[in-house]
């Protein structure tokens, strides 16, 4: 008998599988169950970009691309970036991906050696620590807290500098708090990281999600550009989820290093959706205007709801998820979660999925419809009747 276990990667075999998952496997095996778990847009794509993507396969268009992605759609994305953030990215320091989550990959191992370390904000994403340590880095845990709104602040993040640090990871509008980092947020953070050799990944995969004020990207202060590597994508945004598109842009050094990891793994991105993302990048904007407008009335009938029946709710400003404590009820997060799902038939994620820090919250995801939000609330009220 092949003992598989001792054959496996010890960095593979180390990994957690990742807590949101866990839920949803326990969520699908119940029938009946609302839920307010999952991280994906509600919206269908629109139209156009569905007809631009059949209209590519009619026409036969079926090969492989270049490597890093299609002139025109590299051209497109430079085109945003100038307009969002005012700061020029040559096509060329632009590669198309699969989803960002294949830009944060090649970022870390791109920049990531054995023993550097790599300062994570959380809570966040779930991919950022697994990443790094299968490059053999060490995350480093910056907690937020719901006092200072989730925010990463100048001095916390100087109080985790070593000289060992090698990239800080900025992940802003957040998954799951939904915390929105100001510009002047930003300048301190810059300050901070003036004279480093420090790299930034800011993954800005929310930026079309902002509430109440215009989203800021750190590659706007001062010369950040400089030592920041920007990833962004389709799916939040376009609600493009299923298509696995998005890009990452950085100085051409770095570019250069990322589209090696890039080609050998990869190639390119599926042909189909970066037909569909040209269509997209160029012609959406009011779509995207549209979903806005309606994820802001479940988020302000959403946080006045939760913090109605006793779960405190800090406002999030970006996303699409509220993170509210769950410390009133005396449960930790995935006691809370587990009874909610069993009881009544609800499912929403434990805090600490996110990170240690985010135990004693829950994330919910408002990309549901409003209907469907509001029974959700109303069972969650019942059960809290009952703790
Ligand atoms: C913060 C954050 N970054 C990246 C991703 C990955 O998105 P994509 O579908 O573009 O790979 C997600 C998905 O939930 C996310 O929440």
């Amino acid at each position: 008998m092949i003992d598989y276990d001792k054959l496996i990667a010890r960095k593979c075999y180390d990994m957690k599988p990742s807590g949101i998952r866990r839920f949803f496997d326990l969520a699908n095996a119940r029938e009946g169950v609302i839920s307010l778990g999952v991280g994906e847009p509600d919206f269908q794509t629109p139209w156009n970009v569905r007809q631009a993507a059949i209209s590519s396969l009619e026409r036969g268009k079926t090969k492989y691309t270049a490597n890093a992605g299609m002139v025109e759609l590299k051209t497109a994305i430079a085109d945003k970036i100038r307009k969002d953030t005012g700061v020029s990215y040559e096509p060329s320091d632009i590669i198309v991906t699969v989803g960002g989550s294949e830009g944060i990959d090649i970022a870390i191992r791109a920049l990531v050696d054995p023993g550097d370390e790599v300062l994570v904000v959380e809570p966040c994403f779930v991919c950022y620590a697994p990443i790094v340590s299968l490059s053999g880095g060490t995350p480093v845990a910056l907690e937020t807290c719901a006092e200072d709104e989730f925010k990463l602040t100048a001095s916390q993040l100087k109080s985790k500098i070593t000289d060992k640090t090698k990239m800080l990871i900025l992940p802003f509008p957040n998954n799951p708090t939904g915390a929105v980092m100001d510009r002047k947020d930003l300048e301190e953070i810059a300050e901070v990281l003036d004279g480093t050799d420090i790299i930034v990944l800011t993954d800005e995969i929310y930026s079309a999600l902002t509430y109440g004020g215009e989203h800021t990207s750190i590659i706007q202060i001062g010369d950040m550009a400089e030592r920041t590597i920007y990833v962004n994508g389709f799916s939040k945004a376009y609600s493009m989820t299923g298509w696995r598109l998005g890009y990452v842009a950085a100085p051409t050094p770095l570019s250069k290093q990322m589209l090696k990891i890039h080609q050998y793994a990869i190639m390119c991105s599926p042909t189909v959706s970066q037909y569909a993302g040209i269509e997209a990048i160029t012609s959406c904007d009011s779509d995207i205007a549209k979903m806005r407008t309606e994820y802001d009335q479940r988020r302000r009938w959403l946080v006045k709801a939760l913090n109605d029946i006793g779960l405190s709710c800090f406002e999030p400003r970006g996303a699409f998820y509220v993170f509210p404590s769950i410390q009133s009820t005396g449960l930790s997060s995935e006691e809370f979660c587990e009874r909610l799902l069993n009881e009544h038939d609800v499912a929403v994620v434990p805090g600490n999925a996110f990170g240690d820090c985010g135990e004693g919250f829950i994330r919910i995801s408002y990309a549901y419809s409003l209907k469907h939000i509001m029974t959700a609330v109303e069972r969650i009220a019942e059960f809290i009747k009952t703790v």
